[in-house]
């Protein structure tokens, strides 16, 4: 029986239960034998794989997180590390690995296939939906809806204090899940990496709207992989007009939490479209959504900045709703 072993890695996202569930499954339906590895590329280094059957991943579609466990392992990036994993996947005679994860990961997957390792296919999910490639990553969905839940109850408290709210989502150097919710949640502004908004521009917006609000929420991307960017941006914004904003940084909350039916539907499909190109022995692609069409494309180039948001005309329409 060939063998596959799969493993989540990088930050963890809704949906990626649902994705190893497929990955298994579909795994023995192919008649693969299935394995798994705890943690990520470190359970690889620390030869932390077990067997998985069909029963083990019962029971898990609708938790978040990943039950297999993750991390972003630095000494992966090192040769020596990853010869000594390839070394111990032939000892295994593991010639399959699905990783499940986003484009950090995948630079290591690509990387072990290129020296010798096994055949790789890539399952991309991350709650940032910027991985190039593919229009779709597994959690973004589920994400965009929490932090939407979030917006519409800060809203309540906006409206009946009239106040100011900036609201920080997720996105590493994306603007994806800023513009989602921005929009969803009816947000006056939405302040993206890739569409810079002046502090002057946003005090402008803010005091000439023709509807006078008495309140205003501001969503703003994160634009780093570290949170808290908003809160200079409400002291600069009150020493610019002297109005005070409070400041909801959402956080890991957008990580959590059961997956959606768009999350578990999507990494259902991915899995079984990653398993079935192994058993056509075709390595070093990635599962991606392309034109709204389920599909096998090649890996994101290495170094590569991440997907970045283009479409200004979504930014457009939420000026015409707000004015
Ligand atoms: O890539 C997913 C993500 O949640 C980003 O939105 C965020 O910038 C980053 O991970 C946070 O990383 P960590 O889990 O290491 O705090």
């Amino acid at each position: 029986m060939k063998k596959l072993l799969v493993l989540t890695s990088g930050g963890d996202a809704p949906g990626m239960n649902a994705a190893l569930r497929a990955v298994v499954r579909s795994g023995y339906y192919y008649d693969f034998q299935v394995f798994g590895c705890r943690g990520g590329y470190d359970g690889l280094i620390a030869n932390d794989i077990f067997s998985l059957k069909s029963n083990d991943v019962a029971n898990i579609i609708q938790r978040g997180g990943t039950v297999l466990q993750t991390g972003r392992c630095k000494a992966f990036w090192d040769q020596k590390v990853r010869a000594q994993c390839i070394d111990l996947l032939k000892r295994k005679e593991i010639s399959s690995l699905v990783v499940i994860g986003g484009d950090g990961s995948f630079r290591g997957a690509a990387l072990l296939q290129q020296e010798g390792g096994p055949n790789v296919i890539g399952i991309p999910a991350t709650i940032d939906n910027d991985i190039i490639g593919t229009e779709y990553t597994i959690g973004f969905n589920t994400a965009a809806n929490t932090a939407l839940d979030a917006i519409d109850k800060i809203r309540d408290t906006a409206s009946s204090h009239g106040r100011h709210f900036l609201i920080e989502v997720m996105g590493r150097r994306s603007g994806f899940l800023a513009v989602e919710v921005g929009i969803a949640g009816g947000a006056e502004i939405i302040l993206t990496p890739e569409f810079p908004i002046s502090n002057e521009s946003i005090v402008e917006l803010l005091y000439n709207n023709k509807r006078k609000k008495l309140s205003n929420i501001i969503i703003v991307a994160e634009a780093s992989s570290i949170p808290g960017r908003s809160v200079k941006i409400a002291q600069e914004l009150k020493a610019l007009s002297g109005l005070e904003f409070k400041v909801c940084i959402l956080g890991h909350t957008q990580r959590g939490g059961s997956p959606r039916v768009t999350d578990r539907t999507i990494a259902s499909q991915m899995g079984e479209m990653a398993v079935r190109a192994l058993n056509d022995n075709k390595t070093n692609l990635m599962v991606a959504i392309r034109n709204q069409q389920l599909t096998l494309t090649e890996f994101p180039p290495p170094d590569n900045p991440g997907r970045r948001f283009t479409d200004e005309s979504l930014l457009h329409l939420n000026r015409i709703f707000c004015s």
